[in-house]
């Protein structure tokens, strides 16, 4: 198969830190790619070039997508090219409605007044998509993490996504959502949706991806083939040491209590009158 993607020789610098040295990431089209590697390893940050929230010219390297150098100069270049990036931190307005989200910035017109029929009727079509049962009128505020993340697929997939990068999207994900969201991962799949997927969770990608690239602290080590993927194969690459020493000894001698918390309450901040 054709590479849908290609980064070559990424390095991108903040001060005082490298995050990304001379890293190379091919992504072939229809496949489901993991990224995985330590906290800080640099995942997050690849993405970002990728997607143009770091723009051409704040990093060294090439990226080639869909057969075409990409110098994206912000988000809307990436986007129109048909690469979309869901964060780590949501970015759903949860006051507005389900289809208000959806097609946020993206609005469906008529002579330059909204068209809320034709708003709603799309978002009702992709939220049977991606599996979603709930009126687009909904608020995004009234729905959980899962679901809200099913929102955010939905508004990829209303923007024609050719390429979906998902950022350690089950983090904070029950059990049961995380699989209803890879199930839909490989459904995306069948459709022709080529995705990126970040994760720490090794048993979710050795479920799901087709390939897996391993960052170690800004450089990529490997990229693994789906045959053969063990989880220690991946760890051992991720740490870059064997998993005999995966957890280093130590002399642990606990000395007297440093803080103590009894009895805390905190106020949500969506409903200040709820205690939990
Ligand atoms: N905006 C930033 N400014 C400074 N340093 C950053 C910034 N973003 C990331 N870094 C640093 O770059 C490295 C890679 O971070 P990141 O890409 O977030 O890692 P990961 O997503 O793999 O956990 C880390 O050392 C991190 O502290
Ligand atoms: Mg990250």
């Amino acid at each position: 198969m054709a590479a849908l993607l290609e980064m070559q020789g990424i390095t991108k610098t903040f001060p005082g830190v490298r995050a990304l040295d001379r890293v190379s990431l091919s992504v072939e089209e229809g496949e489901i790619h993991a990224l995985v590697g330590e906290n800080g390893a640099g995942k997050s940050t690849l993405m970002k070039v990728l997607s143009g929230v770091y723009p051409h010219g704040s990093y060294e390297g090439t990226i080639r997508f869909a057969g075409q150098e990409a110098r994206f100069r912000g988000i809307p270049d990436s986007e129109a090219a048909g690469i979309v990036i869901i964060h780590q931190e949501l970015a759903l307005v949860p006051l507005l409605s389900i289809a208000e989200n959806v097609f946020l910035g993206n609005e469906r017109a008529r002579g330059g007044v909204i068209d809320w029929r034709e708003t709603n009727r799309r978002t009702a079509e992709l939220l049977a998509k991606v599996g979603l049962r709930e009126a687009p009128t909904t608020p995004v505020g009234d729905l959980g993490v899962g679901k809200q993340q099913l929102v955010e697929i939905a508004k990829a997939l209303a923007k024609k996504v050719r390429l979906l990068i998902l950022d350690e999207p089950t983090a904070a994900l029950q059990e049961n959502d995380s699989q209803a969201l890879l199930d839909l991962l490989l459904d995306l799949k069948r459709q022709g949706v080529t995705s990126i997927i970040i994760s720490h969770k090794l048993n979710e990608v050795r479920r799901v991806a087709d390939r897996v690239t391993v960052l170690r602290d800004g450089a990529a080590v490997a990229t693994l083939p789906r045959e053969g993927l063990s989880e220690e194969r991946i760890i051992r690459d991720m740490v870059g040491r064997d998993m005999a020493h995966r957890y280093p000894e130590r002399d642990r001698r606990p000395g007297a209590v440093l803080m103590e918390v009894e009895d805390w309450r905190a106020r949500h901040p969506d409903h200040p009158d709820a205690i939990s």
